[in-house]
């Protein structure tokens, strides 16, 4: 598994990732869409399991969903979990804050 590091420390990191709006984050050619709610951090596929569109002007409701704009699909961004809609899963990507920084666990290649 890769794991990407963003920031060099916890205190940056909760700095510079306000809460409750999307962030894109580029992982080598890879864009993942990073959430923030309190001090937990979501990590998941940047483009629509349904026809692909950018999910970065989305919206989130209930704390742990986001909503496509194009067909309004929801995804349950914690686990990835199609909520209403009918296509695949979010991929979700593991994440943990530690001292060092935000770490975002990628899948294997
Ligand atoms: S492209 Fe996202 S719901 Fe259709």
């Amino acid at each position: 598994m890769n794991t990407f590091t963003l920031g060099i420390s916890r205190k940056q990191v909760l700095e510079m990732i306000p809460e409750q709006a999307i962030h894109k984050i580029h992982v080598g050619e890879l864009v993942v869409a990073l959430v923030r709610i309190a001090e937990d951090f979501h990590a998941f596929q940047a483009d629509c399991p349904h026809r692909g569109t950018s999910l970065f002007q989305g919206s989130i409701i209930n704390q742990n969903e986001i909503i496509c704009p194009l067909h309004e699909y929801r995804f349950d961004f914690k686990t990835g979990q199609v909520k209403a809609g009918s296509c695949g899963n979010l991929e979700v990507y593991p994440t943990e804050l530690t001292e060092e920084g935000l770490k975002i666990f990628l899948s294997p290649e």
